[in-house]
């Protein structure tokens, strides 16, 4: 028999293998996405500021859930016995919270926006809660301190370069993922950068962006499968 998980959002940072691991990062960023997501819904946000905060949220939620696809479910699909079960109910937390902000996106002057943007983050909410006190759980389980590093920093580097907008249509598991979205990746970025760039610089930085973007997530793969 195996012990209950422990929510690693009840243990420090020694246990879950040091400030680099990849459970210290994600709780980071769940953290930052918690905060972000209650300073939109309060009351005293400035009308000027939601669009850039909104924005933040969207870039920091799917390139952090792109680099969960590529790196860290298809690890924990190979070292635990309901990895599949558990990891297939996140990506299907993931592609909810994709159609919905693809929703948003694209109906900026709906009357429902407000509801489908509390909508989107009740569900992110919940994606948080599966992942701290379930899946991530088994992997400080099946790794040790060294590899948990290993692991944070190839998640690091894919995200570096993942996609930061919603696209529906994209698989949400490798290679399918990969081949598809980091192309992607490139158009995102560029869209995220205020306009003002010529076309020569901007045909210039999606050339060098979709590069960096398919060798990072190339390496980055290939070290995890490596050392998990
Ligand atoms: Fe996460
Ligand atoms: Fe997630």
């Amino acid at each position: 028999m195996t012990a209950p998980a422990v929510s690693i959002s009840e243990q420090d940072a020694d246990a879950l293998g040091g400030d680099d691991s990849i459970l210290m990062r994600q709780r980071r960023d769940h953290a930052r996405l918690d905060a972000m997501m209650n300073r939109c819904l309060s009351e005293d946000l400035p009308p000027g500021e939601l669009d850039a905060l909104w924005m933040d949220i969207v870039q920091l939620v799917f390139s952090h859930a792109f680099a969960e696809e590529t790196v860290l479910w298809p690890l924990l699909r190979r070292v635990s016995p309901d990895g599949e079960e558990l990891t297939r109910q996140v990506e299907a937390e993931h592609q909810a919270v994709n159609d919905l902000v693809a929703r948003i996106e694209r109906s900026p002057d709906d009357p429902r926006r407000a509801e489908w943007i509390r909508q989107a983050f009740a569900l992110i909410r919940q994606d948080i809660r599966d992942e701290e006190d379930e899946l991530l759980p088994r992997l400080r389980t099946a790794f040790d301190d060294r590899k948990l590093r290993r692991i944070g920093a190839a998640w690091e580097a894919v995200r570096a370069t993942a996609p930061t907008r919603p696209h529906p249509g994209v698989p949400r598991r490798p290679p399918g993922n990969a081949l598809r979205g980091v192309p992607l990746s490139a158009f995102d970025r560029l869209r995220d950068l205020a306009p003002g760039s010529g076309p020569a610089a901007r045909r210039a930085s999606l050339a060098a962006a979709g590069v960096a973007a398919g060798g990072a997530v190339v390496l980055a793969v290939r070290s995890a499968r490596r050392h998990g």
